[in-house]
């Protein structure tokens, strides 16, 4: 054999041997119980082939994406379910790390458990680093291929790890991934058997629900610990004006003063230097308490930022009076976001420009709000405890053509998935948790009775899908019992 001929031989057997669904076919059980020590949870990351366009014949591009795999709670003999998670608009190992009651049910019910990372999150980049930088590479950020691309791996694992046996498949999905473990099961019935769709805002679209219902729920949380509080935040933006705009005098040099002031009140890592900087620290405020209501969690946690318990309560315990003055104001609502973003004492600065985590894929999820995600927010200060601001869509559209050549379809997913008319859908578990803002966008009444609504009163954002905890509230606990019930249902229902 010629040299070069060996040499590709080589090349082939290993990239072949490499290929981890050769291995897997080959090693199964054993294979499947080695472990990923740096993790909590022990899994294996897998790579699965997909098409860049599963819905047009042009364009043949391919790309890795990213499994992560654990078979060890399965049963010694071949079987048992599939519990498959469709990855959202992240790094699919944080989903992981967070989604701790699908391994504790996957233990219970010896299920294998699969993580699916999101296409554009994560490693899953179909055209690595140039995936954001062309419109004609990024076109391919889709709820749709997202759906097609979980289906095309479940139709694998069927035929590929399971040939000729009956393998109920469970999706589960928390926030963006409940949304599209929701669709999954409507879009693809014969794939899976059912799913758990966790703080779900499957409703979050244009005409669905009041724009104003996002920030009012948020607005509620608060005032459930203390409405004090609710009222000081509202106050704040008007006092910020107030000294930004510093109204006892109108030359250049006070406005300068007024900003200074506030910059140096909020330990600011860069100083507000115009009034378009005064808009970013507000719109930043106003993620801050939007987020901490997404993350009311009953103990301490590290879903966005490290947290204590009910860290509201923390918040608010700075906001439980009323303040009268603007310098006490300022300096207290700097004391409550302090505690969000320095809680371990390690931030020497805020920056207003952060991220609210680095596990997020941002500029995806940018893109996804402005092509098909557009879900419509607004304030009146009434119901709510923010600056009253309209719905603009026009506003909203201008800035999706000049950050991404793109027009926003806000029907599009209404049309696509139904909106409310779902009940044509079946073996859905929507789970809402009231603290959590995306409740508002939720499904919390039942449609059917196999499209049923659970809700947990005390719960934050996707509490149930978080591991057991001695502080759970009771109502999560019942919450997962119910989601318990209704999952081994399904498993046994398939299997007769
Ligand atoms: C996983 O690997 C680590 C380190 O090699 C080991 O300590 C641990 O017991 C293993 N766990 C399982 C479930 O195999
Ligand atoms: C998941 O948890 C493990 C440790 O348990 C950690 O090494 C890994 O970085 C975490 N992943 C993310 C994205 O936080
Ligand atoms: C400054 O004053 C103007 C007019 O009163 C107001 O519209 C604006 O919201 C104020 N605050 C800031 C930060 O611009
Ligand atoms: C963060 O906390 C530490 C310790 O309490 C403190 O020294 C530091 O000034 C705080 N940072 C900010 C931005 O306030
Ligand atoms: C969908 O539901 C809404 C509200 O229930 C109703 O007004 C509308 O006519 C329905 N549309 C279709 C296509 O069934």
């Amino acid at each position: 054999m010629p040299a070069k001929l060996i040499l590709l031989f080589l090349i082939i057997f290993i990239v072949f041997s490499e290929n981890e669904g050769f291995r897997f076919k080959h090693m199964k059980n054993n294979y499947l119980k080695s472990n990923n020590s740096n993790s909590g949870y022990f899994y294996k990351t897998l790579y699965f082939k997909q098409k860049v366009d599963h819905f047009g014949f042009i364009n043949n591009d391919e790309f890795q994406q990213r499994y992560l795999v654990y078979g060890g709670f399965r049963p010694t003999q071949d079987g048992g379910p599939v519990f498959f998670y469709t990855g959202n608009e992240g790094d699919i190992t944080w989903f992981c790390n967070n989604t701790g009651f699908m391994w504790e049910l996957a233990k219970e019910l010896k299920a294998m458990v699969i993580f699916g990372e999101h296409r554009y999150y994560g490693q899953s980049l179909p055209y690595g680093k140039e995936s954001f930088k062309d419109p004609t590479k990024l076109q391919y950020l889709t709820s749709e291929q997202a759906l097609a691309d979980f289906a095309g791996f479940i139709d694998y694992l069927r035929s590929d790890w399971y040939p000729g046996q009956k393998v109920p498949v469970i999706v589960f999905g928390g926030s963006y991934g409940g949304m599209l473990s929701a669709w999954f099961r409507m879009k693809y019935p014969h794939s899976v058997q059912g799913a758990l769709a966790a703080s779900a805002p499957i409703w979050q679209f244009t005409d669905l629900v009041d724009c104003g219902a996002f920030l009012k729920t948020v607005t509620n949380t608060f005032k459930h610990h203390n409405p004090t509080c609710a009222d000081n935040i509202r106050n704040s933006w008007m006092t910020i004006n107030k000294v930004a705009n510093n109204s006892h005098a109108t030359l250049e040099k006070s406005y300068e003063t007024g900003r200074k002031t506030i910059g140096d009140t909020f330990k600011l890592c860069k100083p507000l230097q115009s009034i378009e900087d005064v808009g970013t620290l507000k719109a930043w405020l106003q993620e801050t308490w939007v987020d901490l209501a997404m993350v009311d969690y009953p103990y301490p946690s590290n879903f966005l930022e490290p947290l204590p318990a009910w860290p509201i309560k923390g918040v608010c315990s700075y906001l439980s009076k009323p303040l009268t003055t603007d310098v006490s104001l300022l300096q207290s609502v700097y004391q409550a976001v302090n505690m969000y973003y320095n809680y371990t004492g390690k931030a020497s600065c805020l920056d207003i420009n952060q991220e609210a985590t680095q596990d997020l894929g941002t500029m995806g999820w940018d893109y996804q709000a402005c092509t098909e995600m557009v879900m419509p927010t607004c304030s009146n200060g009434k119901d709510d405890m923010f600056e009253p601001v309209e719905w603009n869509f026009d506003a909203y559209s201008k800035q999706c053509q000049k950050q991404w050549s793109v027009t926003p379809r806000p029907m599009w997913p209404i049309i696509q998935y139904g909106g409310k008319n779902i009940t044509t859908a079946s073996n859905i578990i929507f789970s809402n948790g009231l603290l959590d803002p995306w409740s508002s966008g939720g499904v919390t009444e039942s449609l059917s009775a196999s499209l049923p609504a659970i809700i947990i009163p005390d719960g934050a954002h996707h509490l149930d899908l978080r591991s057991t905890n001695v502080n759970d509230p009771k109502d999560v606990t019942q919450a997962r019992e119910k989601e318990k019930d209704i999952i081994t249902q399904w498993i046994k229902d398939f299997y007769n």
